[in-house]
């Protein structure tokens, strides 16, 4: 396992600059002790070094951050990210370490770059579905209108009521409204088009850094 803060995020320079929100950056020293204490099984060797490293440096607002050349679409750190491919090598596992160590710095410095709420397209679905049956529930699919969100496993949950795609919605919402939003599926980007339509499909490159993640599944 590769352990040093130099291997893993290597940018040739790390200048210190305020990010949007006039906030220091995060420090990647910061970063990776937070991430090893919450993730100290999760291993990086060499078939999935690349991909993570550059999710890393994304995160941390690294302008070099696709180095690895592992987004093929024109990289920009002012998009979210669209990650996709194989089951089982780690997507969800990744972006929920990231999640947590966000909170952690959140809740400790005020600092919200690594901020960000996450929710599964399944769980959502089920809100929404709760909230439609009890008018005293506070969800609303408008308040994801706004802020940073992560969705997991796009694609798995059903059409609402067998009609309608919540989801294709929020993406669509989202985008008019350039908000980031990280994505982590196993559907290819023309499968995401086919389904929510092309009015999201074609949008997807301006929307997002989208990575492929091929691999063996960590489940075997
Ligand atoms: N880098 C890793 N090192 C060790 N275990 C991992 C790693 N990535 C994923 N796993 C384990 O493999 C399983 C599947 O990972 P998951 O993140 O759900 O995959 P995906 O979202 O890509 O389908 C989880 O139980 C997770 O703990
Ligand atoms: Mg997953």
């Amino acid at each position: 396992m590769i352990s040093t803060t130099s291997e893993i995020l290597a940018p040739k320079t790390q200048k210190i600059k305020a990010n949007s929100n006039d906030q220091p950056l995060i420090t990647k020293q910061l970063f990776w002790r937070l991430f090893r204490s919450q993730a100290p099984q999760f291993i990086i060797k060499p078939q999935n070094k690349k991909i993570i490293y550059s999710i890393f440096r994304y995160f941390l607002q690294l302008p070099d951050f696709n180095e690895y050349g592992v987004i093929k679409n024109k990289a920009d750190l002012d998009k979210g990210l669209l990650v996709y491919g194989d089951y089982g090598v780690g997507k969800s596992t990744l972006f929920d370490a990231i999640h947590e160590v966000g909170k952690t710095i959140v809740t400790k410095t005020q600092n919200t770059q690594l901020w960000f709420p996450r929710i599964s397209t399944i769980h959502m679905l089920h809100q929404y579905y709760e909230s439609q049956k009890n008018p005293g529930s506070n969800f609303k699919l408008e308040n994801y209108y706004r802020g940073k969100l992560y969705l997991d496993d796009l694609g798995k949950e059903d059409k609402a009521y067998n009609r309608e795609e919540i989801i294709g919605k929020l993406l669509f919402e989202r985008h008019h409204q350039k908000l980031k939003t990280f994505v982590t599926t196993n559907e290819n980007p023309s499968a995401v088009a086919a389904r929510y339509g092309n009015h999201i499909g074609d949008r997807l490159p301006e929307m997002f850094n989208i990575i492929k993640w091929e691999g063996k599944s960590w489940r075997e």
